[in-house]
C-alpha cells in the first residue's frame, strides 16, 4: 500500500494529525470533486433535464451496487440510507414487538443501539437486557454472558460489530451461532466496521446490518446502507412510507403494499450529489482493498498500544489481543478528564481525536492513511500530557 500517495489525495493529512475517523473520516479530493461536479451539473443543466436525471438514476443504482458489493450482499437485500442510525431505526421500528420480548445488548454500546432498544421497552413493554462488559472483555466471556442471558423470550441480540467506545471487536460469527439455532434475530451496528474491517454478509449470515459512508469509508455525511437478509424483508414494516412503499402508487383508489422489496423503505427525493461522493469514496478504499486496510489499521493500533502499555499515568481501555482489536484505541490519562486531554492534544499538538462517554476515555482512530510517525507523535504528546 502506497501510504504517501494515499495521503497526497487526502488534504487533511497536510494540515494536522487526524486520528478521528471513527467519528467522521476525512474525504479525499476525488470524493469532494464528485459531489461538486454533480451539483454543478444540476446547477447548469437543471436537475430534472432528462440526461441529468438519468445520470442521477445511474449514480443511485451504482451506489447501491457498490454498497452491496462492499459487504457481499445481494443488491435486493440492501437499501441506501442517510446513516447507520436510520437503518437501525428502520429495523427496530419495523419489527413487531410484544410485551416481554427481550433485547440483549451491552453497556459498551452507542446510543444508536441503546435508545432504539429502550424505545421498544417504552412503547411496547419489551425488556432491554444490558450486559455488563469490561472495555476489553474476552470473547469466551462475551459468549458466555450472552448465552446465559438468552431465554425463551429473547427476540433479538443487538450489538455493534466494533464497539465505538473501546474498539473491541465482537465475536459476531460465534454470537450468530448462539442466536441462529434459537431463531433469535441478530441486528448489528456496523458504524465502526464498514471500510475498516472486511465484511461478508453471506458468510456472517446475520439478519440485519447497518453501515455509514462517512466514517472509515471516507465518504460524505448523509449516505449509508441497510442490509436485511432476503427472507426477512417482508417481516420489517416501513415506518415512513411513500410511493415506493406501494405496488400501485399511481392509483388513488387502490392500494397494495410493497412487502418484499427494500424499496419500500425509500422515501422521495434524496441527494444524488452526496451519493456520487459516497460512490467515489468506496472506489478509493477499494483501491487498496478493505482486507489490506484492516491489517494496516491493526498494525498501527498495535504499535500505539505497545508504546503506551507500560507508560505510568496512561491506562489503556482497548483489548491487546489482535483478534479482538481494531484501529480504535481508547485510554485515560491520570489526573485529567478525557475532554481536557482531547482539547490539549488539539491545542498543543494539532492532533484531532475525541472523548467517549462510557467507559469515559479518549479515543484515537487509526486508519490506513495514518503513518507510523503520526502514531509516534501521538505517543509523545500523550507522555507530555502525563
Ligand atoms: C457504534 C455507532 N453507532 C452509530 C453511530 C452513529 O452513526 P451514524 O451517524 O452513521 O448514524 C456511531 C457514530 O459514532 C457509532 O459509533
Amino acid at each position: 500500500m502506497d501510504v504517501l500517495k494515499i495521503r497526497e489525495q487526502i488534504p487533511v493529512c497536510q494540515n494536522m494529525t487526524y486520528v478521528n475517523t471513527g467519528w467522521s473520516g476525512p474525504s479525499p479530493f476525488s470524493v469532494v470533486k464528485a459531489i461538486k461536479d454533480r451539483l454543478d451539473l444540476e446547477m447548469n443543466q437543471g436537475p430534472t433535464t432528462s440526461e441529468v436525471y438519468q445520470a442521477g438514476r445511474d449514480i443511485q443504482a451504482n451506489i447501491k451496487t457498490a454498497m452491496a458489493d462492499l459487504i457481499n450482499a445481494s443488491v435486493d437485500e440492501l437499501c441506501v440510507t442517510r446513516n447507520t442510525t436510520e437503518g437501525l431505526n428502520i429495523v427496530m421500528n419495523g419489527l413487531t414487538w410484544e410485551e416481554g420480548d427481550e433485547i440483549i445488548t451491552c453497556d459498551l454500546e452507542h446510543s444508536s443501539v441503546l435508545i432504539p432498544s429502550y424505545y421498544q421497552q417504552h412503547r411496547h413493554g419489551a425488556v432491554v437486557k444490558v450486559l455488563q462488559f469490561n472495555p476489553n472483555e474476552n470473547r469466551e466471556s462475551i459468549l458466555e454472558k450472552i448465552s446465559d442471558a438468552i431465554t425463551d423470550r429473547t427476540k433479538m441480540v443487538f450489538l455493534s460489530h466494533v464497539e465505538y467506545s473501546t474498539g473491541l471487536r465482537m465475536p459476531v460469527k460465534e454470537i450468530r451461532q448462539l442466536t441462529k439455532s434459537r431463531e433469535i434475530f441478530m441486528l448489528l451496528d456496523g458504524a465502526q466496521s464498514a471500510g475498516h474491517i472486511a465484511l461478508d454478509m453471506k458468510d456472517l449470515d446475520c439478519d440485519f446490518y447497518s453501515i455509514p459512508g462517512q466514517k472509515w469509508l471516507l465518504g460524505p455525511e448523509g449516505v449509508g446502507a441497510l442490509y436485511i437478509r432476503q427472507d426477512l424483508i417482508s417481516q420489517v414494516q416501513p415506518t415512513f412510507v411513500a410511493g415506493r412503499s406501494s405496488l400501485s402508487p399511481g392509483n388513488p383508489y387502490g392500494f397494495e403494499p410493497n412487502v418484499e422489496s427494500m424499496d419500500k423503505f425509500l422515501l422521495t427525493s434524496t441527494s444524488v450529489a452526496l451519493q456520487a461522493g459516497a460512490l467515489e469514496a468506496i472506489r478509493f478504499v477499494n483501491d487498496p482493498g478493505v482486507a489490506a486496510i484492516e491489517e494496516r489499521d491493526l498494525d498501527l493500533s498495535t504499535i500505539l498500544k505497545q508504546a503506551l502499555v507500560d507508560v505510568p499515568g496512561i491506562n489503556l481501555l482497548s483489548p491487546m489481543d489482535r483478534q479482538d482489536s481494531t484501529g480504535l484505541v481508547s485510554l485515560t490519562v491520570d489526573g485529567m478528564t478525557p475532554e481536557e486531554a482531547v482539547n490539549r492534544l488539539w491545542q498543543e499538538h494539532r492532533i484531532v481525536c475525541r472523548q467517549v462517554s462510557f467507559p469515559p476515555g479518549l479515543r484515537i482512530s487509526l486508519h490506513f492513511f495514518n503513518t507510523e510517525e503520526e502514531v509516534e507523535q501521538v505517543v509523545e504528546a500523550l507522555k507530555r500530557l502525563v
